[in-house]
């Protein structure tokens, strides 16, 4: 069966692009995926993930309609192969992916059971980790997260939006647990720092990655300069390592870079943490509430469950990357915001504009500032901000996972090594066997 044919027959054609991508393989391996013919296995699925009557009454009875319709029902197994079994095809693919309007009322049903796919595998790997279910039921949540928001945006309807597969995909794995109020999963590290532990203090300090164009304030353009160009009276960190020493550009835990780079006595210092190492990567759901024992209690727990159910798996490292990180957020909502205290017990540092804060508070990707909803605070302060001619970025962090007891201290501020820092007190850096880097 031809894809052209079966696009023009649910008024798609301008997607062939997008779902052209290992076609024919589909076409050759083609099977009913069991969700779509076992009722038993569907409902199953639905309650598992908090799906309610309506929402699963639906998923039902559109199952068994793709089943009947053989152009469909090969669309359907095409889009489950990219999505959970095709890992080149590129992720933001999914947020172009057509709500199709020729299904009406199922055009979301259709994502909607394309995520509830992968669930029965899901449990499946979940069970043989002999992760406890309540645990698993609080992760695939998800699915229902995603439907809340899909209501959000289509009144009266549901479904999910495609770019939420994205997730679902994270979640194939199995691999991706949600531990009380964040989820988490072990994955290497994304981010652009080394995390150094000094032996002698245990003070911590990060280095930036080489190579990485800054801002003259430290921090990076929004929207990175076209050939890493480097911004005016910015600077482009370097990192080196030799016998004797560690030296690069250091990182407050403010979230800042500094220009002038640092030479660590490398036998003075434990590197911790390394872009591509594994770490626990921290994501949070929608719901608000993250208070700092909130986030205390979820991360203390993660680690000692992901200790315990990936023992294969060993990490140094809570890391995130997200818009609630960035440092401008004190200035531009509340200083006492729960984002910004949690701020301010880890280490952060500073990331580009990844475009979608707008999306996770407005459930979409731009806003008309006199008509969007100013409903809640932070809608409020985000639209006050824009309406400024402000802009968003995004942020990163890093927190040892050794410190997990001394959260809620500030403990990556509060050390003398930050002030020293700051102030670029050579003696008050000897003490911590860092010099000021001379380039031979
Ligand atoms: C990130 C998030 C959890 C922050 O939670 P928090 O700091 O504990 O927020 P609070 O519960 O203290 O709420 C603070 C204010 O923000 C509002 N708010 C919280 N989440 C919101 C959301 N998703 N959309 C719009 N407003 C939101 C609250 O209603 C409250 O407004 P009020 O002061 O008028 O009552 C929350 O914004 C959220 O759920 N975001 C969606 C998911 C997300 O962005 N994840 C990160 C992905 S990278």
């Amino acid at each position: 069966m031809e894809l052209r044919k079966i696009l023009n027959d649910f008024d798609a054609s301008e997607a062939y692009a997008l779902f052209e991508p290992r076609w024919q393989e589909s076409v050759d391996t083609y099977a009913e995926l069991p969700i779509l013919s076992d009722n038993d296995l569907l409902r199953e699925a639905c309650a598992f993930c908090g799906l309610d009557q309506v929402t699963t009454d639906h998923a039902l009875e559109f199952s068994r309609a793709i089943a009947r319709t053989p152009g469909l029902a090969l669309l359907f197994w095409h889009c489950h192969r990219l999505v959970y079994v095709a890992h080149e095809y590129p992720q933001r693919h999914f947020t172009r992916w057509p709500l199709f309007s020729r299904l009406g009322k199922d055009a979301g049903a259709f994502y909607l059971l394309l995520a509830l796919s992968i669930v029965p595998s899901i449990r499946l790997l979940h069970q043989a980790r002999g992760i406890p279910e309540s645990v698993s039921r609080a992760s695939l949540f998800d699915v229902a997260l995603n439907v809340r928001r899909f209501s959000r945006v289509r009144p009266g309807l549901t479904g999910i939006l495609p770019r939420g597969l994205h997730w679902f995909r994270r979640h194939a794995g199995g691999g991706l647990l949600r531990i009380d109020r964040l989820e988490y999963i072990i994955t290497p590290f994304q981010g652009t720092v080394t995390v150094l532990r000094h032996r002698r203090s245990g003070a911590t300090l990060a280095l930036s990655q080489a190579g990485i164009a800054y801002q003259a304030d430290g921090l990076r353009p929004v929207v990175p300069l076209p050939g890493g160009a480097v911004p005016a009276g910015g600077f482009v960190s370097q990192y080196a390592e030799t016998e004797e020493h560690i030296s690069g550009n250091p990182v407050l835990p403010v979230g800042v870079v500094l220009r002038d780079p640092l030479a660590l006595v490398k036998s003075a210092w434990e590197k911790r943490l390394s872009p591509g190492a594994p770490v626990l990567e921290m994501h949070i759901p929608e719901g608000g509430g993250m208070g700092l024992d909130v986030c205390f209690n979820s991360m203390r727990q993660a680690i000692d469950f992901f200790r315990r159910y990936f023992p294969d798996q060993p990490f140094t490292s809570i890391a995130m990357q997200s818009w609630i990180l960035s440092p401008d957020w004190e200035r531009i909502y509340r200083p006492d915001a729960n984002f910004v205290q949690l701020q301010r017990e880890v280490y952060l540092y500073p990331l580009p504009n990844d475009g979608k804060v707008l999306y996770f508070i407005f459930d979409r990707d731009d806003v008309d500032l006199k008509t969007a909803l100013r409903d809640t605070s932070l809608r409020r302060a985000i639209l006050d901000h824009l309406g400024r001619g402000g802009i968003l970025r995004n942020g990163g962090m890093v927190f040892l996972v050794d410190d997990i007891e001394r959260f809620g201290t500030q403990q990556y501020r509060n050390g003398s090594l930050f002030l020293g820092l700051k102030a670029q007190d050579r003696a008050a850096l000897a003490e911590y066997d860092i010099a000021i880097w001379r380039e031979k």
